[in-house]
């Protein structure tokens, strides 16, 4: 069992699929804190349905990141928590928080990295033309959308795709393969040599069409 904090901005839908798993007894991780930026972000009812505590922080009440992100890190250390997981959280963290939490941060991004970093993945991997696209858990370093590689999950686009059909699959992609990232790490089967992460034991079943060597 892993006691774990989510830091949201926007819609939660991961958050959801990561509640939704563990309710239904197949991720054995304890989520004890869901801290958003923004005060109207929906993923904030999502949590408070199911029972978990809530806060919101304010960017904008910072002068610097680094101390918005000490204040992030001392609520989620006040509430226990060991991993961290980024679910559409739309800051940057700063070393502050990474010597904190050392590979001890997940986050998902809605593309087969390293193509397509950064905000939009989902239209600018449309717009490039790739015939395949997907979504990426990694732990989190210093930069942007470039720590070690956990679980990727792919999927198809065909020529009449619009951006919001890659969107929207990808999305279900997502919810899979979050929940299993953190399965894998709440098992301790996770080890990073270098870039890479060794998944030791069984590999996972994913259903298709993921991806995950
Ligand atoms: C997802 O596409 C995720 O990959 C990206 O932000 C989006 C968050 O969506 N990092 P949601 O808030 O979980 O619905």
């Amino acid at each position: 069992m892993v006691a774990a904090g989510a830091l949201i901005s926007g819609a939660g839908t991961n958050l959801q699929a990561i509640i939704d798993r563990i309710a239904d007894g197949r991720l054995a991780c304890a989520l004890r804190l869901v801290v958003s930026n923004r005060a109207g972000a929906p993923g904030l009812a999502r949590a408070e349905a199911a029972g978990i505590p809530t806060r919101v922080i304010d960017h904008r009440g910072f002068a610097h990141r680094e101390d918005f992100d000490r204040a992030v890190v001392t609520v989620l250390r006040e509430a226990g928590v060991e991993l961290v997981l980024l679910a559409g959280f739309d800051r940057l963290l700063t070393p502050v928080f990474l010597e904190d939490f050392p590979l001890r941060i997940m986050n998902i991004h809605p593309a087969l990295l390293p193509s397509f970093k950064g905000l939009d993945a989902q239209r600018h991997a449309l717009e490039y033309g790739v015939k395949v696209a997907g979504a990426t858990v990694h732990f989190v370093d210093q930069d942007a959308d470039h720590g070690p590689i956990i679980v990727q999950g792919a999927v198809a686009i065909g020529p009449e795709d619009t951006a919001d059909d890659v969107r929207r699959r990808i999305l279900a992609v997502e919810h899979e393969i979050y929940p299993l990232a953190i399965q894998l790490f709440a098992e301790g089967r996770l080890v990073v040599e270098g870039r890479r992460v060794i998944v030791r034991g069984p590999r996972p079943a994913l259903p298709p069409p993921l991806i995950h060597r």
